[in-house]
């Protein structure tokens, strides 16, 4: 018998905002039903609000409905089903947005390209093995990203899971499964910054902030920030970035970094970060703008100064390898996550909160799950 559990399900894409009023996200019931082979269940404390989920909820990234949202989330394992070993039940685990099979020819790259049937099974709204295992009166509710997170319990695949020691709040846990992963994996598996070098981010969202406080990690670094929320650049200066700076004073800055980092998905954003790389620099997108978006580049500028533009997923990362550096990192207090998160939310405010991230107003907003 599976478990009736509380979740947030996108009910219909491209509804009109406010979210708040048009609620394209019911927060209700939901039946569960057990791990299969391979899988787990969790009881979810804690789930950040990421730009990918609201392109979901807005159609750039479009997704079968209807989908319980939620990818960037943390919890303890409740039950394991058939054939998972590595996990035990209490475990403290962080979720990871796309399922790592290990075996394909994506897996081999170790991060450079993501795992293919993970990729598959995203893109379908099924769990790496296939199917469902929510539903609503009777009938097949998708899941977001292998996680969806936006719920007090989840059934994901074991090959979605790290497992992180019991002293990594919730919080924190939830946003080292995406924001940490990518942001920071962008920095550390690209072009790790060199002392004396400068690493820009283009975009201070959850994941472009979190490439900040990674460069800023790295001692003798010089970090630039860019934003065209004036907030965004607040925050990013009391984090420690050495310059800020809107997108309109990009070009009279004059800055050229060793390493840009693109993380706000769309196309001015991307051209923004090309024109702040310097010679022999790379670029580094992250964002993830409607499939069709296209960008200009001076192509005899790319080649005369032996630049690079590298895409990124999930950080380049393999989350078995990288999530335990990001801990450490934490630990050392050289990484303090927990100045991403703005604000704490119940499960019942998903649809404002989807408001406050397209209006830029948000780094992290997290769900308090643990009290649902
Ligand atoms: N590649 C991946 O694996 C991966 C993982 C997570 C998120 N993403 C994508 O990364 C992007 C960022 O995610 P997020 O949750 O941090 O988003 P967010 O909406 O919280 O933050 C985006 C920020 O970019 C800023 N911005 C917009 N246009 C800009 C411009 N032209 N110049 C400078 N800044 C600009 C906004 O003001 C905002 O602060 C999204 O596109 C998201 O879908 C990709
Ligand atoms: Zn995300
Ligand atoms: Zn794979």
């Amino acid at each position: 018998v599976g478990v009736r559990i509380r979740g947030a399900v996108l009910e219909e894409i491209g509804r009109e905002r406010p979210y708040a009023v048009s609620r394209p996200l019911s927060v209700g019931q939901v039946d569960l039903a057990p791990p299969g082979q391979g899988e787990v269940l969790l009881r979810l404390h804690a789930a950040g609000l990421c730009h990918s989920d609201l392109s979901v909820v807005d159609g750039s990234r479009l997704r079968p409905v209807p989908m319980l949202l939620g990818h960037e989330a943390a919890g303890t394992v409740e039950a394991l089903g058939a054939g998972v070993t590595a996990l035990r039940r209490g475990d403290h685990v962080v979720a990871t947005f796309l399922p790592r099979c290990g075996e394909c020819a994506g897996c081999l790259t170790q991060g450079v390209r993501p795992c293919i049937p993970g990729t598959a099974a995203n893109s379908a709204g099924t769990l790496l093995a296939g199917g469902r295992r929510l539903a609503r009166d009777g009938r097949p509710v998708h899941h977001h990203l292998g996680i969806s997170g936006f719920a007090t319990h989840a059934v994901v695949d074991a090959r979605s899971l790290v497992r992180v020691d019991p002293d990594v709040p919730p919080a924190v846990a939830a946003l080292l499964g995406c924001a940490v992963l990518t942001g920071g994996g962008a920095v550390l598996n690209t072009r790790p910054p060199q002392p004396g070098s400068a690493v820009a981010v283009v975009g201070l969202g959850g994941v472009g902030m979190a490439a900040v406080l990674t460069a800023l990690a790295h001692d003798g670094v010089h970090v630039v920030a860019v934003d065209g929320v004036p907030a965004k650049l607040d925050v990013a200066r009391d984090l420690g970035a050495h310059m800020v700076l809107s997108p309109d004073q990009v070009r009279d800055a004059g800055i050229r970094a060793a390493l840009v980092v693109e993380a706000a998905g769309n196309v001015r954003a991307f051209e923004t970060a090309v024109e702040l790389t310097g010679p022999g620099g790379c670029t580094v997108t992250v964002g993830l703008p409607p499939p069709d978006a296209r960008a200009s580049l001076a192509l005899t500028a790319l080649v005369a100064e032996g630049r690079t533009i590298i895409g990124s997923y999930l950080g380049s990362a393999v989350p078995a390898r990288d999530i335990p550096l990001f801990v450490d990192l934490w630990r050392s207090g050289r990484l303090p996550v927990e100045r991403l998160i703005s604000s704490t939310i119940p499960l019942d405010d998903i649809n404002a909160g989807m408001d406050a991230l397209a209006d830029g107003l948000a780094v992290r907003q997290v769900i308090d799950l643990a009290a649902e």
